[in-house]
């Protein structure tokens, strides 16, 4: 224990830094994940089929391979094939490629939440409106779509959560979020227990409050119901 303390006394700023990186690494790929994922979405529902087809493998294949290769392919594959992304807005170039990785990671089963969401939908609910003469596109917007928010929303929240948490795996490219600064304590100590122990109490302090608060909203959903 006087490892811990001292170690977390000592290099604090450290965690602190990385989990600034940790939060902006998970806000910035899920709004672009989720953007991403009602494209991918809509191609999935759409009625031309070579394009759903076009969804189908995206998503399979986002969902078959490991986050760690597709972060590794986009970051060396990436910088190996085009000129490096610039250093931007005070950030590393690194962190895009994190970024990057992530979004496309997580559009894939965002796109899947839009599309259980929009089926969890009764059939009945589109049957009515057509019969009543509403066109698709319209019953869509106006009757399915209002419903399927209830669902889709508090899967969002789950799917940030999972977001935040998988931002570890872009620690192996050099993004110097919560993982990597572990990493770096550890170089520096020579210590393996304490300063992944510390790291952990960070994660499951920021994702476990995450989850309990998208707990309360999906409570706060189903109350309307
Ligand atoms: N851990 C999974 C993997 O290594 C990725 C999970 C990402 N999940 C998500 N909902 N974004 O492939």
């Amino acid at each position: 224990w006087e490892w811990i303390a001292d170690i977390y006394s000592k290099y604090h700023t450290f965690y602190f830094d990385g989990l600034k990186y940790t939060v902006l690494l998970g806000v910035v790929s899920i709004i672009f994940g989720v953007l991403l994922g009602v494209l991918v979405a809509l191609l999935r529902l759409s009625r031309i089929a070579p394009l759903r087809w076009i969804a189908v493998a995206y998503i399979d294949f986002l969902r078959s391979t490991p986050a760690i290769v597709q972060v590794s392919l986009i970051y060396f594959g990436g910088t190996q094939l085009f000129p490096t992304i610039p250093d931007m807005l005070g950030l590393p170039s690194v962190f895009f490629y994190g970024v990057i990785a992530l979004s496309i990671n997580s559009s894939a089963y965002v796109a899947e939440i839009m599309r259980a969401g929009i089926l969890s939908v009764d059939k009945g609910q589109m049957e009515a409106a057509r019969s009543l003469g509403m066109p698709h596109g319209l019953a869509m917007r106006n009757i399915i779509l209002p419903q399927a928010v209830k669902n889709i929303i508090p899967a969002l929240g789950n799917e940030f959560v999972v977001v935040v948490k998988e931002t570890a795996v872009v620690s192996t490219i050099g993004v110097g979020e919560l993982m990597y600064k572990a990493g770096v304590i550890r170089g520096i100590t020579f210590r393996g227990l304490e300063p992944y122990i510390i790291v952990m109490i960070f994660y499951f302090v920021v994702v476990f409050t995450l989850s309990k608060l998208v707990g309360l909203l999906e409570r706060r959903m189903r109350a309307s119901d």
